[in-house]
């Protein structure tokens, strides 16, 4: 027992939320550590779904300790929103909830400042403000979460963002500008109800790991995503590799004992650029039906295509993957014949590890291995031995071909739903 990151190893999406939700049974905390409510983490318990945003998927356990790490920006009304819908459903949110004080906050004017750059150059983000609060992270322009505990502070560093802003706005954008004292007043609100959740979460966390309890960091987005191991620019904008826990999460990289690599069965992804094994056939079609590939949190298809490994190598390499698992096992099970990309062919060049360069990933041409298909039912299949033959050897291909140990399987949906080869902590 001890430390367990989940971390995507496509663009996103791979299924996440519902590992998190088995291995919590076994943990204590559950720390988010970047990313914000551009995330949509789906777990269904019983017959209730629930679509988490910000807050840690472990909430849906009692007496677990969730925790938003520094490395999240945080939507303050989008978590009020989020923890009033939780309550509606009968989850408990009181003691269980952290938030870390050196999160920074997403302001309404990154969201307005994000909505007017795609218009411009379109990324496909989900519109959440998540970009340009990273980007006054960085510039040192940043408005952080205990800042609402000391409001002429909270004034003066609106104030002065809003100078810069507005000018934008108006000038560049021509478009409305942001009200100063609107904006200072709907934030004393949102620190009047935050107030009771905002602590040092690094001293929290650190203090817990020292004294051997299981902590899960939970990853959001995908490896592929990443801002800077990912598809740049057609990424978001933090580190979403396991990499990121450290000052994420303020955690040594010593502490990390499991990485638990989140592998979908295919491959997806949400927004704009490359992704060299896209169906824009009726196969692409079939898998987004079967596989409900709608965005949890903007609603948007997602486009489909086959297992890139070339991709999930490069995962392995920059997360140091202990383990994998494998989800949505069953949204194959009536093919005759499955592709899985071992390589990628670009001109005469052939490409065995994943291209830096955006224009090889867009203009190259998958090299694919061929496997038979199962045509047999494995939805909630539990028992590793009753997997049909060809869906073994499916598995067994991409253990080979990753050299990684394929832990936990996931045939459905629901909490029970999942084969264990092997605990991942
Ligand atoms: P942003 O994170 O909203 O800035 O969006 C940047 C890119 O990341 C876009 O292509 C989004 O579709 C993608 N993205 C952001 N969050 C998620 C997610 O939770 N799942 C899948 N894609 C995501």
């Amino acid at each position: 027992m001890g430390t367990v990151a989940i971390i995507g190893a496509q663009w996103g999406d791979e299924g996440k939320g519902k590992i998190v939700d088995f291995l919590t049974e076994k943990c204590d905390y559950v720390v988010r550590f970047q990313g914000g409510c551009n995330a949509g983490h789906t777990v269904v318990v019983g017959d209730e779904k629930y679509v988490l945003h910000l807050i840690p998927s472990g909430i849906l356990y009692k007496n677990k300790k969730c925790i938003i790490g520094n490395g999240v920006v945080l939507d303050p009304a989008a978590l009020l929103k989020e923890i009033e819908t939780l309550k509606d459903k009968g989850v408990e949110i009181n003691e269980n909830l952290y938030i870390a004080k050196n999160c920074h906050l997403i302001m309404p004017y990154h969201i307005v400042l994000e909505e007017e750059a795609e218009k411009r150059k379109k990324i496909g983000t989900t519109k959440r403000g998540i970009g340009p609060c990273y980007t006054d992270k960085i510039a040192r322009a940043g408005i952080r979460v205990v800042d609402l505990l000391f409001p002429e502070i909270l004034r003066s560093k609106i104030k002065a963002n809003l100078e810069l802003v507005n000018f934008v706005l108006e000038n560049f954008y021509k478009t409305n500008t942001l009200d100063e004292e609107n904006i200072f007043s709907q934030y004393m609100e949102y620190a009047e109800k935050l107030r009771k959740y905002i602590i040092d979460a690094d001293i929290i966390i650190n203090d817990a790991i020292d004294k051997g309890k299981n902590i899960l960091f939970e990853g959001a987005q995908g490896t592929l995503l990443d801002i800077d191991h990912g598809t740049y620019p057609y990424v978001t904008s933090s580190n979403t590799v396991a990499g990121g826990i450290c000052t994420g999460a303020g955690v040594s990289p010593k502490k990390i004992n499991n990485i638990l690599g989140v592998v979908k069965a295919y491959t997806t992804r949400v927004g704009e650029g490359p992704f060299p094994t896209e169906l824009r056939d009726e196969v692409g079609v079939y898998l987004r039906e079967k596989g409900g590939e709608y965005g949890a949190t903007t609603g948007r298809p997602r486009r489909c295509g086959w297992l890139d490994l070339v991709a999930v190598k490069h995962s392995l390499r920059i997360n140091g993957f202990t383990g994998i698992a494998i989800t949505k096992l069953d949204v194959l099970d009536e093919f005759e014949k499955l592709k899985v990309c071992v390589g990628y062919k670009c001109g005469e060049e052939i490409f065995h590890d994943f291209p830096k360069e955006i224009e090889i990933l867009k203009n190259c041409e998958p090299i694919y291995e061929e496997l038979p298909g199962w045509k047999e039912k494995t939805k909630g299949i539990r028992d590793y031995d009753k997997l049909p033959k060809n869906a073994k050897e499916y598995l067994s291909f991409i253990e080979d071909f990753l050299k990684v140990k394929i832990q936990l399987i996931s045939t459905g949906m629901k909490r029970d739903e999942i084969i264990v080869r092997e605990f991942p902590l």
